[in-house]
């Protein structure tokens, strides 16, 4: 595996931006760390009341796509197929040439002024914004993966050779982050779209490289999606056969898109697969302006399903009011992440 690392011939705290995302092997030093990540701001969660930190917010704007297939039928977009809209959607983000995509989208900009339609202008207007809050989220901020605000989220955990479940898996990142870090275990990515298996997981870089752990020199080393010993199940959560049997439960960009009324049922599905004094690590996306903004400029890309988004300290609620304990809680660039344990 170490000849993997070399072939690539990264090197550790390198960071590069490739056409359609970052790959990032730096460590956070001190400044950067107290700027981007803040851990364990609540001292006592008995004390959080909903009274004070209120509910989250609600995104209200939907994709064309959502609306149009509910005008088309008369009812509901059904949950799964929302998703399936979702994943298809996203993914085609994730493989984009950005830098030829920003060109191409200025040309057309420029183009469509010589029509004096002001809805064509106002449809390229928009793809041009498009493509560049995606270069800034994505590629420059690297705010979706975060993997320094991953690793920083996750480190801590007492587990060897851990085996890892990834509830609502999409391409998996998380799961091989922790891989990476906790290394020669197992990892079950578990999603009932089986676009995520096939496009999301199966194209996701060979060449993205994981910072983690030697763990015969105890020092650094990198990872690659093919070292990892990782299955895919294409099914519902609520299908699965497992036992308690996982050392560490994961999910990223679940609990939000779930109601009031099915948040017990949500946390439970993270804790049926634990081991005894197994790890929950869950992920949700941040209340802040600019996420807010995020989803409004690319509703037509990321908003097809039912979404929340979430303080710490309302996502920690949910968590703490159906009976897990909150080893760790912090906030990165743009998700709260919390690792708990069953009580
Ligand atoms: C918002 S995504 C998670 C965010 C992810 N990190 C991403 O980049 O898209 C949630 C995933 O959970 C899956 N999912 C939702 N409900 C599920 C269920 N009941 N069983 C299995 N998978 C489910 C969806 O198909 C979707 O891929």
């Amino acid at each position: 595996m170490l000849e993997t690392a070399v072939n690539r011939s990264v090197t550790f705290g390198q960071t590069e931006m490739t056409p359609s995302f970052r790959m990032d092997l730096r460590k956070y030093n001190q400044k950067e760390y107290e700027k981007f990540v803040k851990v364990n701001t609540v001292n006592d969660w008995s004390q959080v009341s909903w009274k004070n930190i209120g509910k989250p917010y609600e995104v209200t704007s939907f994709s064309k796509e959502k609306t149009e297939w509910e005008k088309e039928h008369g009812e509901m977009l059904p949950v799964h197929t929302s998703w399936t809209m979702f994943n298809k959607s996203f993914h085609e983000w994730f493989t984009k040439d950005v830098p030829a995509e920003m060109d191409a989208k200025k040309r057309d900009f420029f183009y469509s002024l010589k029509s004096f339609k002001p809805s064509e202008i106002k449809a390229a207007l928009g793809d041009y914004a498009r493509i560049h809050l995606w270069n800034y989220a994505h590629r420059i901020q690297d705010g979706i993966w975060d993997p320094r605000g991953k690793r920083a989220l996750f480190e801590g955990l007492d587990v060897l050779k851990p085996r890892i479940l990834f509830l609502g898996a999409a391409e998996g990142y998380e799961a091989m982050q922790l891989s990476a870090m906790y290394p020669g275990g197992e990892v079950v990515l578990v999603d009932y779209d089986p676009f995520c298996r096939d496009e999301r997981f199966g194209e996701f870089p060979d060449s993205y490289p994981f910072l983690g752990r030697n763990p015969s020199t105890g020092g650094d080393k990198v990872y690659y999606k093919n070292d990892f010993n990782i299955s895919y199940v294409v099914d519902d959560i609520r299908n699965l056969p497992f036992g308690h049997e996982f050392d560490i439960v994961l999910s990223v960009g679940l609990l939000e898109h779930f109601p009031d009324s099915m948040k017990a049922e949500v946390v439970e599905w993270h804790r049926k697969f634990l081991k005894p004094g197994g790890y929950i690590v869950m992920t949700t996306p941040r209340a802040q302006l600019r996420s807010k903004l995020y989803y409004e400029i690319m509703a037509d890309v990321m908003n097809h399903t039912y979404r929340e988004l979430m303080t710490l300290e309302q996502m920690g609620l949910y968590l703490y009011e159906n009976g897990l304990d909150i080893m760790k809680h912090g906030y990165i660039k743009v998700h709260n992440g919390i690792v708990a344990k069953a009580k």
